[in-house]
């Protein structure tokens, strides 16, 4: 029975099924999203039908299957355009390499890559095809340049392949892209009414009018965090350093230079924050002195002393209070021991821990593997999208900020909190 309850209720799912043999489970993930309560229709690509007959989906979804432009027996037009609008969401299971390098470059020949095209809804796709080419360069500039432009990708799983070889390229299961498609109507206002303050991307340390110190951060992770925030209802400000990202949508960004600017501006607008998350990669140190012209170089060797930045993250846990704190850590060694650390030095309520030894995390791409570590313990999370990761640590600050709210009407009805 669907439940009412169900984020997929009463919304329209258009599934596109294109040629992989995970055609088959296609299937089994109509079935699921028709009893989370979703209308489905289905447009297969012609090569589709080979893996899967269109009487089982039109069975199933209860609606005929679109593949055509038109149907060749009575001439009757598929309108694309329609479809499109009829969409609350567009789904692509299995997607294969071929569907998605069309998608990346915008390639109309069949029904299902028009639709694509003209759709306005969230589009999601959950890759199925062989380890080589799911890790080929091409399908994996494809997959950045669809995610870029904000097509939700459900990742592959590793393991047995229809090849008969093991690796990364199995459709994702179908319960866990029909969860994941739940979770794109989910948007539970759950931060509503609380000001969150994140910092993200690089600082800027001039050396003179021509040169800086700055690092590596794009500045993807803090703004998934803002984004994320935002999404639940929360009042976002996003200080950011240096990046090359669009702003994410309601969120208020104020553009910093140096972490002296970041400072001030963080700390000014902390007295107003219910919490702050630091994800911004400050330099540690700036030039003692800016040169006000250009430094000209001469045959020796060129000395610039530089002199401590302040700590923003260490100012805003000593006036912490009662708001949340999340901070993050990168290390090369030592990490979880430099982690713990930090999280008490700077009263951080939970610290995000991501190594550059592992592979997929760090600084530009779209993924990252990251610990949890609070005074509890460590919680190791699996590579996941940066959105992912800003989802569950969208999670954490919801935990944190329901506990004290219910200690807060613990202490004031006289009970005693937990
Ligand atoms: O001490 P470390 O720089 O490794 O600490 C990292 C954490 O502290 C991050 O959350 C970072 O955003 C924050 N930080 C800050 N201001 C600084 C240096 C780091 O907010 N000047």
């Amino acid at each position: 029975m669907a439940s009412a309850n169900s984020p997929l209720a009463g919304r329209h799912v258009l599934l596109g099924i294109t040629g992989s043999i995970a055609a088959y489970k296609a299937a089994m993930l109509c079935r699921l999203l028709k009893t989370a309560g979703a209308d489905v229709q289905v447009v297969m690509t012609p090569l589709a039908k080979q893996f899967i007959t269109p009487l089982t989906m039109a069975t199933l979804s209860k609606h005929p299957i679109l593949v055509e432009f038109f149907d060749p027996e009575n001439g009757a037009w598929n309108s694309h355009v329609s479809l499109g609008e009829w969409a609350d969401c567009m789904l692509i299971a299995p997607a294969t390499a071929n569907t998605l390098a069309k998608m990346a470059t915008g390639v109309a020949d069949n029904l299902l890559l028009t639709t694509y095209l003209s759709a306005r809804c969230p589009v999601a796709v959950a890759p199925a095809m062989d380890l080589d080419m799911y890790a080929h360069a091409a399908t994996q500039q494809n997959l950045r340049t669809l995610a870029s432009r904000g097509v939700r990708i459900i990742e592959p799983g590793e393991g047995e392949l229809a090849s008969g070889l093991s690796g990364k390229g199995r459709m994702a299961e179908p319960e866990t892209i029909a969860a994941f498609v739940g979770g794109l109507f989910d948007k539970r206002q759950t931060l509503a009414g609380k000001r969150m303050i994140v910092t993200a991307g690089a600082t800027i340390e001039a050396i003179d009018p021509v040169r800086f110190i700055s690092n590596h951060s794009s500045g993807k992770m803090g703004y998934a965090i803002a984004g994320e925030l935002a999404a639940r209802g929360a009042a976002v400000t996003l200080i950011s350093g240096r990046t090359a990202l669009p702003t994410p949508e309601g969120v208020e960004r104020v553009d910093v230079l140096s972490a002296a600017e970041m400072y001030e501006t963080t700390v000014a607008a902390f007295d107003r924050a219910d919490g702050a998350v630091m994800c911004a990669a400050v330099a540690d140190y700036t030039p003692s002195e800016v040169s006000e012209t250009k430094l000209k170089k001469g045959d020796g060797e060129l000395t610039i002393t530089l002199r401590r930045t302040r700590d923003i993250a260490a100012e805003l846990g000593a006036r912490k209070g009662n708001r949340v704190l999340v901070g993050f850590a990168l290390e090369t060694h030592d990490e979880e021991a430099n982690a713990e650390s930090k999280l008490e030095r700077k009263h951080f309520d939970f610290i995000v821990l991501n190594s550059l030894r592992d592979a997929g995390a760090g600084f530009r791409g779209d993924t990252n593997k990251v610990t949890f570590i609070d005074r509890a313990g460590h919680e190791e999370l699996p590579l996941l999208s940066k959105r992912e990761v800003a989802a569950r640590i969208a999670d954490r600050i919801e935990k944190i900020m329901n506990r004290s709210a219910t200690a807060a009407q613990a202490a004031a009805s006289g009970e005693p909190g937990q």
